[in-house]
């Protein structure tokens, strides 16, 4: 029970790794503010829990400032605190060329997936300034550091968002405020298995050229935020963890 009362709000909280990640802070002692677009969906992480006393919802948009302003407002408003922000919201985009890449679809995923972070970190980082202690993890990708996992919207976003993670680190970081970023690979998820796109690569083809040869389960993402948001990560500041399976490093081909 390392996070025994202490207050953590995770976005994209209905679906794949965010529902894990409540399930997974819940079950450490913590209160969740669990947030997202769809409250059946966020209705739904909270029901599965065996404490579901521990979590409220909280439904925002993250890419609408005034969505997120109201948002923390509510979450310290019931707990008084924020110890952990998990920025874990994210969408595909459409795996397009580049030159045929809609500015609306551009600027859709940019707004949810850098945008978004940067509002909700905006937002809360006033109240762990005050607390003088705080943790940031953002779920990245492997697109943020290579081509190909998404198109130029998707792994430009995700790019931005270890810029992000940086920046905030030599900001916030002396200031008691540890801002990290997670890097999965391919996951179990809604987004990855249906990708809601017909033009999503095949993925188990790849994955079998790693050296995991499996998917990564959403758990196992919302254990490493749970250490890296943790006081038992408390070294780490500004880093990015590749959780993979080796296909970063070592994958024979990519997809
Ligand atoms: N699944 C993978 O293989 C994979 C790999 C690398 C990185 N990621 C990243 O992991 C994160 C979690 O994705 P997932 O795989 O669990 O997918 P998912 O689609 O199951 O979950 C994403 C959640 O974000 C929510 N969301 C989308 N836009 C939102 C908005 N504007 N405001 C609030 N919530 C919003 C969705 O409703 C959904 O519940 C994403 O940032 C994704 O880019 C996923």
């Amino acid at each position: 029970m390392d996070y025994e009362n202490k207050v953590v709000a995770i976005t994209g909280a209905g679906s794949g790794m965010g529902r894990a990640m409540v399930q997974e802070f819940a079950g450490r002692g913590a209160f969740v503010a669990a947030i997202g677009r769809t409250q059946s969906k966020i209705d739904e992480s909270v029901r599965l829990l065996s404490n579901p006393e521990r979590a409220k919802t909280f439904r925002a948009d993250v890419s609408v400032e005034s969505s997120v302003a109201k948002t923390i407002e509510q979450i310290v408003g019931h707990w008084g605190r924020i110890d952990v922000l998990v920025n874990n919201a994210g969408v595909l985009d459409t795996y397009e060329p580049a030159h045929t890449v809609s500015l609306e679809d551009w600027e859709r995923v940019l707004s949810i997936n850098l945008t978004g972070p940067f509002l909700m970190s905006k937002y809360v980082i006033p109240h762990m300034l005050r607390q003088e202690k705080g943790s940031i993890v953002n779920i990245a990708s492997l697109s943020s550091f290579s081509a190909a996992g998404g198109g130029s919207a998707y792994t430009a976003s995700k790019h931005g968002l270890l810029g992000l993670t940086r920046q905030l680190c030599f900001e916030y970081g002396a200031k008691g405020i540890r801002v990290n970023a997670i890097c999965p690979g391919a996951t179990a998820t809604p987004m990855a298995l249906h990708g809601g796109t017909d033009a999503l690569p095949d993925m188990n083809e790849g994955i079998m050229k790693t050296p995991a040869q499996r998917w990564c389960r959403p758990e196992e993402i919302a254990r490493l935020t749970a250490f890296l948001s943790g006081d038992e990560g408390d070294f780490v500041h500004g880093s990015s963890f590749v959780i993979d399976g080796g296909w970063l490093t070592a994958a024979r081909d990519a997809f």
